[in-house]
């Protein structure tokens, strides 16, 4: 259909033909431009005082080749992974991270970081795997990460973390490892927080003060392969579902 299409349009009208490859090639480049211009408010954010980005991202290198960047195959000038795990960065995270709509990995771990998670990352529509562990993040986590329905991992574990787990995380429903522990989450889980997350193999939510019943929907995660609850104020009895899983390991 779509080559059809094409070949219409071609033998009909070249110019038309002209005028859709330049309109596509602009808009890729404005785009492109949005993600270099993410990237650098990204490096003017972080302190970087050990200066690993100060001397690698630098115009000497197109983006696509710094340390820590991968782009695309069919999008060669879109940005699939930021991924500097351990790299003391220190300082905070730009909002514009939001802004690499093409971006499938976020890995920041053990950076260093201060401040909150921007909420603009929940625009990242595209992002499979989020780990921020091991940081001194603070503020709540954002709603908005509940927007991300393609995401797999999510680790925001050992940071500074406050308030409550937000409801809104229910719809994550690819997700595989669900990581808070190690930080200041208050309140009760979520109900239903776990009613659509059939696919979750890894959930640690040790380490909180997080209070009240633990929900009995854990014992219906048929792939749950690790279950870490310990450290918090839970109350009531232990579901009798949680006796049940025989996928934990
Ligand atoms: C678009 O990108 C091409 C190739 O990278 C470049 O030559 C051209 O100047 C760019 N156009 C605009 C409008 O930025
Ligand atoms: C930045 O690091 C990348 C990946 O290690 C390397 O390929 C590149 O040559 C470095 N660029 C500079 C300017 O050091
Ligand atoms: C990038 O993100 C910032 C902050 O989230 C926003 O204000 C700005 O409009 C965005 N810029 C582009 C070019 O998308
Ligand atoms: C997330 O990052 C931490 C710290 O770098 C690492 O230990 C952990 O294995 C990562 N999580 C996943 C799911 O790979
Ligand atoms: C963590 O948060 C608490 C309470 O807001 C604050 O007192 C403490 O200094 C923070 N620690 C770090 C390492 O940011
Ligand atoms: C435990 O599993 C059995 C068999 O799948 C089921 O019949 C029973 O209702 C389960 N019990 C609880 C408390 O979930």
């Amino acid at each position: 259909m779509a080559l059809f299409h094409l070949t219409f349009l071609m033998a009909s009208s070249p110019l038309l033909l002209l005028l859709l490859t330049t309109t596509t090639a602009s808009a890729s480049n404005a785009t492109a431009a949005a993600d270099l211009s993410a990237l650098l408010a990204f490096k003017a954010h972080v302190t970087d005082p050990s200066g690993i980005l100060g001397r690698n991202w630098t115009a000497a290198t197109p983006y696509c080749g710094w340390l820590g960047v991968t782009c695309g195959h069919r999008h060669r000038l879109r940005v699939t992974a930021l991924s500097l795990p351990g790299v003391p960065l220190a300082g905070a995270m730009a909002p514009e991270l939001g802004n690499l709509s093409f971006l499938s990995v976020l890995d920041l771990s053990d950076a260093q970081l201060t401040g909150p998670v921007p909420a603009s990352l929940g625009n990242l529509k595209r992002l499979t795997w989020l780990n921020l562990s091991t940081n001194y993040l603070s503020s709540h986590v954002p709603a908005s990460l509940g927007g991300l329905a393609g995401l797999e991992v999510l680790c925001l574990d050992t940071n500074n973390l406050t308030g409550e787990i937000p409801n809104e995380l229910r719809n994550l429903q690819s997700l595989m490892w669900l990581d808070l522990s190690r930080n200041g989450l208050i309140g009760h889980v979520p109900q239903g927080l776990f009613d659509v997350m059939s696919q979750l193999k890894y959930l640690s939510l040790a380490h909180n003060n997080l209070m009240g019943n633990i929900p009995k929907a854990i014992g219906f995660l048929q792939n749950l392969e690790v279950l870490e609850l310990s450290s918090n104020q839970f109350s009531g009895e232990i579901p009798s579902s949680l006796f049940n899983m025989s996928s934990l390991i």
